[in-house]
């Protein structure tokens, strides 16, 4: 356990589990708290699609709601929504699935905290991306495993270099976390990335736990690779996705976990002394967004598309702003000069802009002079707000 990790344990409050120290003060509430206490913000700190839930799939939330569909699905999830999903996912990624390998969960969140707190042990390590999502390293820590970050850089789009995930793996390596595209970075992995992570992987026993939500965020008609559609067998993989970012459903709460029959038998078991089962009638809408009209979602990679080439060109224009061209989801993660401090710039520029990003530090232990930008709102409000951040970047002599 590294010095980093023994802290995260000492508790001084006798109230709650030690483990809760785990969970760090959100550093994207405490930028939105702030925000809401002042006039004229302009977000570029949204984690959740600004486009409306198509309509088909409010629709059947609403007749499902009529029709009665109020009480509990069996533990799995709703069996219309596990074919639905088994189905899709074969056409999709080629890979043949029974619905004994899906559960449906809360979000991907359920997900991510069943696969991660239903693993992690002391002695057991997870090797993680940093930046990476929130979420992964604290539900690590919480039940005693140790997290080795690997630092991506925005000098190299925060591509992950497989060599050295295959040179971190050590006798306690227990699983490595995957999130293409990426949660603050935007960064898709090639499939030469994901192929020799997973075939290295499943050579050394090690696990996949891959966090899909953003897989259809793809730009620029690129590829993109699952790690279901590189992995030889489910043996050792936990894939996490749902409808929250493709569908526009985030407030729907309907995710899911892909694995091997073994593991989702365990898995149920433990989603049961969870939350029991996901919403129902979300899951009819779940069920609707599958079967229904799809073009909503190549409209939205479209609109998508076109925020970020604006905003990859707006902070180009940006003193003191490294950026890249991220391929996927709708986040980028430009770097400020070496030592300056992401938490204090995010912070005056807020209160002397109002313009409101996320500090880096938020998303890991080596992206402290960095910002997360959402592209999660219209193109005239990210060009308003580069109209505040560019004169006042000008103003800083970060030297
Ligand atoms: C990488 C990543 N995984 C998971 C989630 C949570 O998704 P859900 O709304 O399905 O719980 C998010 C939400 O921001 C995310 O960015």
């Amino acid at each position: 356990m590294n010095r980093m990790d023994f802290e995260f344990y000492e508790s001084e409050d006798p109230i709650w589990n030690p483990s809760l120290l785990t969970i760090p003060v959100p550093g994207i509430r405490r930028m939105v708290n702030m925000a809401a206490e002042m006039d004229d913000v302009i977000h570029l700190s949204i984690g959740q699609p600004d486009l409306p839930t198509p309509g088909h799939i409010t629709r059947s939330v609403c007749d499902s709601l009529e029709a009665g569909q109020t009480g509990y699905t069996m533990d799995a999830g709703l069996p219309e929504l596990l074919d639905a999903l088994a189905e899709y996912y074969g056409e999709r990624y080629g890979r043949e699935l029974s619905p004994d390998n899906i559960l449906v969960t809360t979000g991907a969140t359920e997900a991510i905290y069943l696969a991660l707190t239903a693993t992690s042990a002391p002695d057991r390590e997870f090797i993680v991306p940093d930046p990476a999502f929130q979420l992964y390293a604290p539900l690590i820590r919480m039940n005693g495993g140790t997290v080795h970050h690997i630092p991506t850089h925005a000098e190299n789009n925060h591509q992950l270099d497989p060599q050295e995930v295959i040179d971190a793996i050590g006798p306690n390596t227990f699983a490595i976390v995957l999130n293409s595209p990426s949660n603050p970075t935007g960064t898709v992995y090639p499939r030469e990335t994901i192929e020799a992570i997973v075939e290295e992987a499943a050579f050394r026993g090690v696990e996949i736990i891959s966090d899909e939500v953003y897989d259809h965020l793809v730009f620029d008609d690129q590829p993109y690779t699952s790690v279901l559609s590189a992995a030889c067998d489910l043996d050792n993989i936990m894939v996490v996705s749902s409808f929250s970012k493709t569908f526009s459903m985030a407030g729907l709460r309907v995710g899911w976990m892909i694995a091997s029959q073994a593991a989702i038998k365990k898995l149920r078991r433990y989603h049961m002394f969870t939350t029991t089962v996901a919403n129902t009638p979300c899951q009819w809408g779940g069920v609707a967004a599958l079967k229904g009209d799809r073009s909503f979602v190549a409209d939205m990679i479209d609109e998508y598309t076109k925020r970020r080439d604006l905003l990859v060109e707006l902070i180009d224009k940006t003193p003191h702003l490294t950026g890249y061209r991220p391929d996927g989801a709708f986040y980028i993660f430009p770097a400020l000069p070496e030592g300056i401090s992401g938490s204090n710039v995010a912070l005056r520029l807020l209160r002397e802009t109002g313009v409101c990003t996320i500090p880096g530090d938020t998303f890991g232990e080596s992206s402290d002079n960095a910002l997360r930008i959402s592209y999660s709102l219209p193109r005239e409000q990210i060009q308003e707000a580069f109209d505040r951040i560019i004169p006042w970047m000008e103003r800083q002599d970060f030297s």
